[in-house]
């Protein structure tokens, strides 16, 4: 199975990726944490990369095109995988397919998940990480069971990114419209796009994406 999760930042891809990753053990390839991981280890791209992501902008096609064509040929994504946060712009989306297609492979479903910009503010501002394990919490409504431990792995340290600031989020909204919504005609076009309503609780969404992944 190898699907794309698309929609705007704050939509839930990352919360939904993982509960994929849970139940039917492929891996989640989010372009952001490879990125975050690269500026953490102030590798040559993470230095690039920096600047770019703390303003909200997107970091040039030619170097997240490298990182995604390196990471899908890991033994790993041998039956499957989910793209998180790529493709981004029309020239990835094209990247992909074609990325695929060398392999003899086929893209198997992109699910978008729609949420409207105030709720995508709201969670984006509160929202918090596991530093250990990178399970996803928000400030009020996604808390962990035991406040200040982590549900998963028990650890008491927590993270926020420097790029979940209303300012920042205005220009990753920008962004998002100009540059990625247009994948939604572009997937559409290929019979290749489910649309699910981002704004239900969690589990909601969740069992939506199922029903989608079990019809495949
Ligand atoms: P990236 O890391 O991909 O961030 P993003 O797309 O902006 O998406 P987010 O991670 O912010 O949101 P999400 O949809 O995963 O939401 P989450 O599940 O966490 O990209 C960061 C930067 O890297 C970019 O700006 C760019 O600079 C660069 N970059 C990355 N990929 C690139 C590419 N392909 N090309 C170029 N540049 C690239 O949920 C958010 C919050 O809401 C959480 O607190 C969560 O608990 C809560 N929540 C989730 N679902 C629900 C729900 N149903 N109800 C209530 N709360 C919910
Ligand atoms: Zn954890």
């Amino acid at each position: 199975m190898r699907l794309i999760l698309l929609g705007p930042p704050g939509a839930g891809k990352g919360t939904q990726a993982q509960r994929i990753v849970e139940k039917h053990g492929i891996p989640q390839l989010s372009t952001g944490d490879m990125l975050r991981a690269a500026v953490a280890a102030e590798t040559e791209v993470g230095k690039l990369a920096k600047a770019v992501m703390d303003a909200g902008k997107l970091v040039s096609d030619d170097i997240v095109i490298a990182i995604v064509s390196e990471r899908i040929d890991q033994p790993d994504c041998a039956n499957g995988f989910i793209l998180d946060g790529f493709p981004r712009t029309l020239v990835q989306a094209d990247a992909t397919e074609a990325m695929l297609k060398a392999k003899g492979l086929d893209l198997s479903v992109v699910i978008e998940l729609k949420v409207n910009d105030k709720e995508l503010v709201r969670r984006v501002s509160g929202r918090y990480s596991c530093a250990q394990c990178g399970s996803v919490y928000h400030d009020t409504d996604r808390k962990p069971a035991v406040e200040g431990v982590c549900d998963k792995c028990g650890s008491t340290h927590f993270k926020r990114r420097p790029d979940d600031n209303a300012e920042t989020m205005t220009q990753r909204l920008e962004v998002y419209y100009k540059e990625t919504a247009p994948l939604i005609g572009y997937y559409y076009a290929k019979g290749k796009l489910k649309t699910v309503d981002g704004m239900a609780e969690v589990d909601t969404v969740t069992s939506e994406i199922e029903g989608i992944l079990s019809g495949l």
